[in-house]
C-alpha cells in the first residue's frame, strides 16, 4: 500500500531546514504533499501565491512532492487527499510541547491519521521562517539558511515594502 504523507505549514518562507524535511519525508514515504494553510492567523510577509510559487520552484524535479494550499483543519484535508502522515519537524525541545499537544489533538479528531515528526539536520535546528524575515528586513545575509531564490525575493519584497513605506512631501 502507498504511504501518501501532508507537510503542512504557513512556509512564510520556505527555508532549507523545511526543504530539508521535504526530502527527509520522500525518502519515506511515496508521496508528499507540501500543503501551505491558507486562512492563518498570522500576518504573512508573502501571499499564498508567493508562497506557493516559491514551494513549486524550489521542489521541482522531486519526484512526488507536490505543492498546494488548504484550508479549515488539517485532519480534514489530510482525508480528504487520502493521506495516512502528517509530517511535522522538530528543531530542538521547545519545539515539541506545542507540537505534541497539536499531533494528539489531531489523533482525537482523525483516530486513523499518524503525526510523525521529523528532525532537521543540526545546521539547521535554529533556523525559523521568524528569525529569516527579521535579519532580511534589518539587512543581515539570509544566504544559506534559504534557497537563492528565496533570498532575491525576500530582498525584492523588503525593497517594496521601503518603498511603499517612504513618507510623501
Ligand atoms: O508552520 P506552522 O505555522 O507551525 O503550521 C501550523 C499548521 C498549519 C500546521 C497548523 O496551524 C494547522 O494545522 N492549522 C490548520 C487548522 C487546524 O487543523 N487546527 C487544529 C490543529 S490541532
Amino acid at each position: 500500500m502507498k504511504i501518501r504523507a501532508v507537510y503542512p505549514g504557513t512556509f512564510d518562507p520556505v527555508t532549507n531546514g523545511h526543504l530539508d524535511l521535504i526530502q527527509r519525508s520522500a525518502k519515506l514515504f511515496d508521496e508528499v504533499i507540501v500543503a501551505i494553510l491558507r486562512n492563518t492567523d498570522k500576518t504573512p510577509l508573502f501571499t499564498v501565491e508567493e508562497r506557493v510559487r516559491m514551494l513549486r520552484q524550489v521542489v521541482r524535479g522531486q519526484k512526488d512532492v507536490s505543492v498546494t494550499t488548504f484550508g479549515g483543519l488539517l485532519v480534514d484535508f489530510a482525508v480528504q487527499m487520502k493521506a495516512s502522515v502528517i509530517v511535522r519537524g522538530i528543531r530542538a525541545v521547545s519545539d515539541y510541547e506545542y507540537e505534541l499537544q497539536m499531533a494528539l489533538m489531531n489523533r482525537r479528531l482523525s483516530p486513523n491519521l499518524a503525526t510523525v515528526f521529523l528532525m532537521p539536520a543540526e545546521a539547521y535546528s535554529y533556523l525559523s521562517s521568524r528569525l529569516v524575515k527579521e535579519i532580511s528586513q534589518l539587512g543581515g545575509s539570509v544566504r544559506g539558511l534559504v534557497p537563492p531564490l528565496v533570498v532575491r525575493e525576500l530582498q525584492k519584497k523588503h525593497r517594496s515594502m521601503r518603498l511603499r513605506e517612504k513618507p510623501t512631501k
